[in-house]
């Protein structure tokens, strides 16, 4: 399974995982670029990160656009209590040795749908859809160069994680969550029903530091730190990666379960505020326009990061 694949992201812990996991993958996943948003952290450390994880892969060629540094519409939240103030919990952070790619996020994905061949790119989405909505909203025949969208994003049966009812990405920018799940480009979602059944363990963690390299160290020193505060504020036995299900979905999706379905998103202030609906036993007879992921192989994926991981510097 190959991809030309752009990732949008908000580096984030998790989000430094997926993309550490991605750029060991080469021959799979010929990133083009990475293009970051405001989310977890302010834009400004957000697309630091995208540079350092970049960094940390031996993989400086692959230029970071700075994007999107504020929501569509709502005011703008971030996750620095779970993510650290520095936006990668666990490991010191620097400047890094490679500047941002000249111009905006948005425009390098408008020129970059506009010229690609038809249906050739897949978007993989790691926080706030934002980039992609105004995108969209600028130049809406961008989707003909779309494969397909793999969005870390949503939540149904598990329940939110910001709100009782909202997933984090979709809460920070809903009319963006909106305009993306509208677009008409195939699209999966990985949402907190599948990541919070992919969890860590102490020996999953110490697995990963074993490889014995840098990036099995900075991974287990992360997932170290993150782990913990999720796992007590979820009462769950391990820590989810969410981000990083959305790269092992596309090597293997396989080690994936769900269902084609209807969802949309509840803009509307108040208590329901960013919640996807997702209407999973088809009950208003609306068109299905997401593959939504409900299960997932926990063993396996942690199979395939180790072996990812490996491959890193
Ligand atoms: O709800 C989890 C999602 O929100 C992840 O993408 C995490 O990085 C944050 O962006
Ligand atoms: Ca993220």
């Amino acid at each position: 399974m190959h991809h030309t694949l752009i990732i949008d992201t908000d580096p984030g812990a998790d989000d430094v995982i997926a993309l550490l996991f991605a750029m060991a993958a080469p021959e799979a996943l010929e990133l083009q670029a990475l293009t970051a948003v405001a989310g977890n952290v302010p834009l400004a450390k957000t697309s630091r990160n995208a540079l350092l994880a970049c960094e940390w892969a031996g993989r400086p060629d692959i230029p970071v656009y700075a994007g999107a540094e504020r929501p569509l519409q709502r005011t703008p939240i971030y996750a620095a209590n779970i993510h650290g103030r520095e936006g990668i919990i666990g490991v010191d952070v620097h400047e890094p040795a490679t500047p941002l790619a000249e111009g905006h996020a948005v425009d390098y994905l408008i020129r970059t749908l506009r010229t690609a061949p038809e249906r050739s790119v897949t978007l993989a989405m790691l926080g706030p859809q934002t980039n992609l909505a105004l995108a969209l909203a600028q130049a809406p025949e961008i989707v003909r160069g779309l494969r397909e969208l793999v969005l870390m994003a949503g939540a149904h049966f598990n329940g939110g994680n910001i709100t009782p009812t909202a997933e984090f990405n979709v809460f920070a920018d809903p009319h963006a969550a909106e305009a993306v799940l509208k677009c008409g480009v195939p699209i999966t979602m990985l949402p907190l029903d599948a990541t919070h059944k992919i969890l860590t363990s102490d020996e999953r963690i110490a697995r990963l530091r074993g490889i014995g390299n840098r990036a099995g160290v900075i991974v287990a020193d992360i997932l170290d730190a993150y782990a913990p505060q999720e796992m007590q504020h979820y009462d769950m036995p391990g820590g989810p990666v969410h981000d990083a299900t959305v790269i092992a979905y596309l090597l293997q999706p396989s080690l994936f379960s769900g269902r084609l379905i209807n969802v949309e998103v509840d803009s509307r202030e108040g208590m329901g505020f960013g919640q996807t609906v997702a209407d999973w036993h088809g009950s208003l007879k609306r068109p299905a326009n997401v593959n939504w992921i409900a299960d997932g192989d926990a063993q396996g994926f942690f199979d395939l990061l180790a072996a990812h991981v490996a491959r890193l510097p």
